[in-house]
């Protein structure tokens, strides 16, 4: 397996950058999951690792060789799509040979290779079917046959399994997992779905309008948001964001947010006074009061969400909505009030202009 460096890779289609410089080292073995919103440059970053898009600056490394100037298929790199592209007229057996014959591989070693394959992601007693009589998943299946058949240096999966129904999806997230257990391949994994990328991943690469925005593990992402956008990106239902300003502590108050409809405790939190600021907190985080909690913030409640797990409760005070979430069922009713609290030892703070992360104890 092969490590992948990228060196200020950039991308731009004529006047338009579509990726900023974006420096990444993947580790042999790694697997990396690529997030962020439509249009922000995730399946142009793979197909420039791949060779089908040319990158407009910056080294491409692959097993430590620069390969901005190779073909495609000289880089020995297998890319799974979302779409799965199978060849309609080829058997399971065909599809996943096809690019082995291209090269011209022995009759016997091809066999080989279709039936490991096959074992391993059970398709063995599907391998002379065509891909019409073929499920969803099985399809998404050969189309992994195929990569895993070519023994690549590195796998590249664009949304391969967004066009799977939930309980396929959560069947071949979990065998994908078990894939890369086994094979222990460097792969980049581009989704739009949370659990996916919580649970796959080494390491989460969250990238916006073309920038990487942060880089670490599921958890790093989920409990130290660099910024405003990550905090809001990684997690569902969302983070919960109240702006306003700073107030220093004065005559015994402690520190606060003074928002509009909203007075929030920030701890020993010291920064300057009168400072924009915008306080984070997650849904499973937002604590219920009772009467006589001082700085409990009185909500109507708007919506009650039970998802069988839990409970989302959407809230709103003044202009703000905010959703709370708990685990089993509650009470709770649309348009009853209810008070809340932002325990401040689960505030996350961010800079009211940048949206930059403010470090507190
Ligand atoms: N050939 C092209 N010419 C011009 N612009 C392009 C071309 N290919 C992609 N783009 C633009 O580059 C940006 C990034 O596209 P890309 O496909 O990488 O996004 P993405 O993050 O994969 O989005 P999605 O989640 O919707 O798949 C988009 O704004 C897109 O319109
Ligand atoms: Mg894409």
């Amino acid at each position: 397996m092969a490590t992948i460096d990228l060196h200020a890779v950039q991308k731009s289609f004529g006047p338009i950058h579509v990726l900023e410089p974006v420096d990444l080292q993947i580790r042999s073995g790694e697997f990396v999951v690529l997030v962020g919103p439509s249009g922000c440059g995730k399946s142009t970053l793979l197909r420039m690792i791949a060779g089908l898009e040319e990158a407009t600056g910056g080294d491409i490394l692959i097993a430590g060789q620069r390969v901005n100037d190779m073909e495609p298929k000289d880089r020995n790199i297998a890319m799974v799509f979302q779409s799965y592209a199978l060849y309609p007229h080829m058997s399971v057996a065909g599809n996943m040979s096809y690019s082995l014959k291209l090269r011209k591989t022995a009759r016997e070693r091809i066999a080989e290779a279709v039936k490991g394959a096959a074992e391993t992601l059970g398709l063995a007693k599907l391998v002379d079917r065509k891909p019409r009589a073929l499920s969803g998943g099985q399809r998404q299946r050969v189309a992994m046959g195929r990569a895993i058949v070519r023994q690549p240096q590195a796998f590249l999966f664009d949304e391969p399994l967004s066009n799977l129904d939930a309980r396929l999806r959560e069947q071949m997230r979990a065998e994908i997992k078990k894939l890369h257990q086994r094979l222990g391949a460097t792969s980049i994994y581009v989704t739009h779905d949370q659990i996916e990328a919580m649970t796959l991943a080494d390491r989460i690469v969250a990238l916006d309008a073309g920038r990487i925005q942060q880089i670490g593990t599921p958890l790093d992402l989920y409990q130290r948001p660099a910024n405003r956008f990550v905090a809001g990106f990684i997690g569902s239902p969302a983070m919960n964001f109240v702006s306003g300003r700073y107030r220093a502590g004065v005559e015994g108050r402690s520190p606060h947010l003074d928002a509009d409809d909203a007075s929030i405790p920030l701890g020993d939190l010291r920064i300057t006074d009168g400072r924009a600021v915008t306080v984070g907190i997650r849904p499973e985080h937002i604590a219920f009061a009772g009467p006589e909690a001082p700085y409990a913030i009185d909500c109507a409640v708007e919506l009650v969400e039970p998802t069988g797990v839990g409970t989302i409760v959407h809230l709103r005070f003044g202009d703000v909505a905010v959703k709370a979430y708990r685990p089993g069922y509650g009470e709770w009713k649309a348009g009853e009030r209810l008070r809340i609290l932002a325990p401040f030892e689960h505030i996350h703070v961010f800079d009211g202009e940048t949206g930059m992360r403010i470090e507190h104890a």
